[in-house]
């Protein structure tokens, strides 16, 4: 089995959208390994967000990211479980994103756009054992 990490940010749970996006995930067979609701500050975000340190956006991003619970969770499936989980999310700008992709279907803007999913298999390792050290 294979994993990769999601965050349902922050703007998805005070929508009410946490039941949606995780459903897609299901509905097209991948496995919700871990979940957790919890507010992420800005350490742990440096962490995770490792790659924007320092970029023009980045601060913002850190705010948004810690202003509310989110939803972590880990989500496993076959080889390259984390390409399937981004091309479900859809474009990171959700005003760009495909119709029937997450960020298409629910979003509107670049600074809230629902969801997080790791770039890469090594993305995903590095990500899961920040947030679940123990999985
Ligand atoms: P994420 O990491 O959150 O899953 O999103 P992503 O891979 O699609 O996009 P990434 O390049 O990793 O950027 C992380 C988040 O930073 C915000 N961003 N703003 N203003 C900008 O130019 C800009 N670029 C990125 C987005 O909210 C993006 O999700
Ligand atoms: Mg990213």
């Amino acid at each position: 089995m294979n994993r990769t990490l999601v965050i349902c940010k922050p703007d998805s749970v005070e929508r009410g959208l946490v039941g949606e996006i995780l459903g897609r995930f299901e509905a097209k067979g991948l496995a919700i390994a871990a979940a957790e609701l919890r507010t992420l500050d800005a350490d742990l975000l440096a962490r995770h967000y490792q790659e924007h340190v320092g970029k023009p956006f980045y601060d913002d991003l850190v705010r948004f990211m810690g202003r509310s619970p989110a939803l972590v969770a880990v989500i496993e499936g076959p080889e390259d479980t984390y390409a399937i989980v981004r091309t479900l999310m859809g474009a990171t700008n959700p005003a760009e994103a495909a119709p029937g992709t997450i960020r298409g279907d629910l979003g509107t803007i670049m600074t809230e756009n629902l969801v997080h999913g790791s770039d890469s298999n090594d993305s995903a390792a590095r990500e899961i054992k920040i947030f679940f050290p123990g999985l």
